[in-house]
């Protein structure tokens, strides 16, 4: 029986448990916080999640649902948050993960060791043949960088510390980012601020509504999938553009890149606030001064908040550059899962798909528990390298420069890593120079 420690009950970490459980081996998972279900238990005690009152998925429960536990068929295309941590409990409790789950451990560090991987906690420290990491990427607040010149006499916050609306009453709001926590508390903050709320965009971004054409949008990705992404972006760009317009028609920025190149941003309600003018759209920052912020076209607002909904940094705190390199953005991973210099580390999570992530992670765990099960062999290591490369290559075709290691396109990647556990299964059953755990 191999031991394995996986670090993070979130979704990643509970799929990733269930698979590995479900291969027989033995399965420790450290969470820091006191109940499954990471970012969507709002009041976990990990404080590390940023959900809040109003949070519901935007991608549809049909496809991000776990393909092994399908969600309840009454609820809404849309659940909220609190379904959804109630659902990622219960999935724990239904595959026998939460017994294996040891709430109020925080991993401090994780240790190649000759025979294993020593993994320190607040608490002690155990030795395990295998690490899988899963400790989100959501949860450490990136500010806006470089800052911007000047002064703010006002209140700053980010987007990770908003709950509930209340704290916008009376107040002048600047909600800073388009993606979807900017939609999501500028459209709260409408309805309570004094004028109407600003949002300050230096890129425009795509902005898909909930549902398109009586359907969840992105209820046609899968029939689409088989298509080239090129082909796809187009289809769906008209469709877009037929059924909402264009940002600019809002009075949005025009986005850089054609639809899926960049992380999607998805709401209807901002679509609804902009044009009752409740949310109103301004340029880029400037500069601070004050009471007021500049913005790059040179006008001036008072405000009272600004809100940086500015995006989270990527932050693994327990493993070193060693085996992070300098940003943990750029590490490459053989299927976004196998570190190149030991797969006994294995990631479930650190990857940013185009759809949702719960089959993804679900995909992720099943073939780290192929491999440290023995039943599925690794390519040489140069193989994983050439993988890696080729598809680093393709994703900044696609992509550019913005996180394009961790990139994978939702249907194109949870149709290819059944694909590959087969492939490993007859490496293995080859067993001729392949690498096995
Ligand atoms: C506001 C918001 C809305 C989102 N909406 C959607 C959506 O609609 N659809 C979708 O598919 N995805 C959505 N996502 C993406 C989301 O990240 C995934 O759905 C999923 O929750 C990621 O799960 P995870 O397990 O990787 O991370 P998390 O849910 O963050 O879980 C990580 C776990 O690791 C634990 N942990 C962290 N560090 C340590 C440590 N050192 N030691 C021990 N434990 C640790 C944390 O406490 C946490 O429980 C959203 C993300 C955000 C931020
Ligand atoms: N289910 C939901 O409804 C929901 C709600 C909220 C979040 N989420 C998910 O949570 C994750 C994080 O989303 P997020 O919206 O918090 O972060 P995000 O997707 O990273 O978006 C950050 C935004 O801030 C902008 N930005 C970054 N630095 C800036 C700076 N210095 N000055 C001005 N603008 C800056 C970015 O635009 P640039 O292009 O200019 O960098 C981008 O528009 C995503 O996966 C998202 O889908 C989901």
């Amino acid at each position: 029986m191999r031991r394995v420690a996986v670090i993070g009950a979130g979704a990643a970490g509970l799929a990733a448990a269930k698979a590995l459980l479900d291969d027989g081996l033995d399965v420790t998972v450290l969470e820091k916080g006191d109940r499954p279900g990471g970012l969507w238990a709002q009041d976990n005690a990990s404080g590390l999640s940023p959900a809040y009152d109003s949070l519901h998925l935007n991608t549809s429960k049909g496809r991000t649902e776990f393909a092994r536990f399908p969600m309840p068929e009454e609820w809404p295309d849309y659940p909220s948050a609190a379904l959804i941590a109630g659902y990622l409990e219960e999935y724990a409790a239904k595959f026998g993960v939460t017994e294996r789950i040891r709430f109020g451990t925080t991993v401090a560090a994780v240790q190649r060791q000759k025979t294993g991987w020593d993994v320190e906690t607040d608490g002690d420290t155990g030795t395990y043949d295998a690490v899988v990491v899963a400790n989100g990427h959501n949860w450490d607040p990136k500010p806006p960088t470089p800052t911007y010149p000047g002064t703010f006499d006002g209140v700053q916050t980010h987007a990770h510390d908003y709950r509930s609306p209340g704290v916008f009453a009376g107040k002048r709001v600047l909600v800073v980012g388009m993606g979807n926590s900017a939609m999501d508390i500028a459209v709260d903050a409408s309805y309570v601020s004094e004028g109407p709320v600003l949002l300050s965009a230096r890129h425009g971004a795509h902005i898909v509504p909930k549902y398109l054409f009586g359907r969840p949008a992105d209820a046609t990705g899968g029939a689409l999938a088989v298509l080239p992404w090129r082909l796809r972006q187009g289809l769906a760009q008209t469709m877009l553009r037929l059924a909402v317009g264009t940002p600019q028609s809002y009075g949005l920025p025009k986005p850089a890149g054609g639809l899926f190149q960049n992380h999607p941003t998805i709401s209807d309600t901002i679509l609804h606030r902009l044009t009752h003018g409740e949310v109103v759209p301004r340029p880029g920052i400037e500069r601070l001064d004050g009471g007021r912020v500049v913005f790059t076209d040179g006008t001036a607002d008072d405000v009272d908040v600004i809100v940086w909904a500015t995006g989270y940094r990527v932050t693994i705190p327990f493993l070193d550059s060693a085996w992070l390199g300098d940003n943990p953005e750029d590490l490459p991973l053989y299927q976004r899962v196998f570190h190149l210099d030991d797969p006994t580390l294995a990631f479930v999570g650190l990857m940013q798909s185009t759809g949702a992530a719960l089959p993804v992670v679900e995909a992720q765990g099943e073939l780290v528990a192929a491999y440290l099960s023995g039943r599925y062999a690794l390519p040489s290591p140069a193989g994983q390298r050439t993988a890696v490369d080729k598809a680093h290559a393709a994703a900044v075709r696609r992509w550019g420069h913005k996180r394009p290691m961790m990139r994978i396109d939702f249907d194109q990647y949870t149709a290819a890593v059944p694909r590959e556990i087969r492939a490993g299964i007859r490496r293995a059953a080859a067993a001729d120079k392949e690498v096995r755990p």
